[in-house]
């Protein structure tokens, strides 16, 4: 018996890891958390299925769920949204499930800050203008941000921001990221990427509105200079005099066997 961690993607059914589609195919208990884990991704459990929405639950119950399934010799797929590497509470089940002594492995998924940039058909690296992305949020009710995880700090960088689970404290957001980036620094609001009802809000820091942040939760903020370079440096990976393992420079045909 294993429980299987399976990342359920950002929202569209349709990505979701073909080895976690089988996986959830495999499975005779499914545990899913939440709304934000399209109800698609049920059908793919076998006739007769356990499913279980873990949203309402606690820990302990949750635990209480997987101890019966492992009582049972039964697999459980259990279902996060995104990937799990990110606020996805993975962390203090695995805890659990080592000091039980219960199998698990993990499959990836695709993460909402990927959906988001592929809704705005942008990469979030450019050359010259930002090399890094972080994925940050700011406080919540449930957790403080660590000492020296403020959003100041990551922005006196100047990265690429992804800036998950604050769309309501847009105001605040904008405050604290202007003296940064800058009035004219573009940003991007994608509200629930990749599912039918996407929506996206482009504005610069100056101009962003935080009243679009009242209503819908499921958000992410993407701020900064690589939302809308245009006169970045072409990658030197494809540059005609770059010499590289695959295509060294002067050879014919470019690729070599
Ligand atoms: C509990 S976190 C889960 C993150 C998830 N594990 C991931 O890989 O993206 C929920 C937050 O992720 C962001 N999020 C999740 N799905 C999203 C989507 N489809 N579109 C935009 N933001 C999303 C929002 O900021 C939301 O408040």
């Amino acid at each position: 018996m294993t429980v299987h961690f399976i990342g359920a993607g950002p929202g569209a059914a349709d990505l979701i890891t073909l080895r976690g589609r089988d996986l959830i195919a495999s499975c005779p208990v499914c545990l899913y958390a939440g709304s934000l884990v399209p109800q698609e991704l049920l059908s793919h459990c076998p006739p007769g299925a356990r499913i279980v929405n873990t949203a309402p639950m606690n820990l302990d119950q949750i635990i209480g769920e997987i101890l019966n399934a492992h009582r049972d010799g039964h697999d459980v797929a259990r279902l996060h949204s995104g990937d799990l590497s990110v606020w996805s509470a993975m962390g203090e089940q695995l805890r659990r499930l080592r000091e039980l002594g219960i199998p698990y492995d993990v499959t990836p998924g695709v993460p909402s800050f990927a959906a988001a940039a592929a809704a705005l058909g942008a990469e979030l690296t450019l050359p010259g203008i930002a090399q890094s992305v972080v994925l940050t949020r700011t406080s919540g009710r449930a957790s403080a941000m660590p000492k020296g995880e403020q959003l100041a700090n990551f922005a006196a960088t100047g990265a690429t921001l992804a800036i998950h689970l604050s769309v309501h404290v847009l105001d605040r957001v904008q405050d604290e990221l202007l003296p940064h980036y800058g009035a004219d620094c573009p940003v991007a609001v994608v509200f629930r990427a990749s599912w039918p009802d996407q929506r996206i809000v482009r504005a610069t820091l100056g101009t962003l509105d935080p009243a679009i942040g009242e209503g819908e939760r499921t958000a992410l903020i993407l701020v900064g200079r690589a939302l809308a370079a245009t006169d970045f440096l072409e990658s030197r990976l494809y540059a005609g005099d770059y010499d590289r393992r695959f295509r060294p420079v002067g050879t014919t045909p470019r690729f070599p066997e």
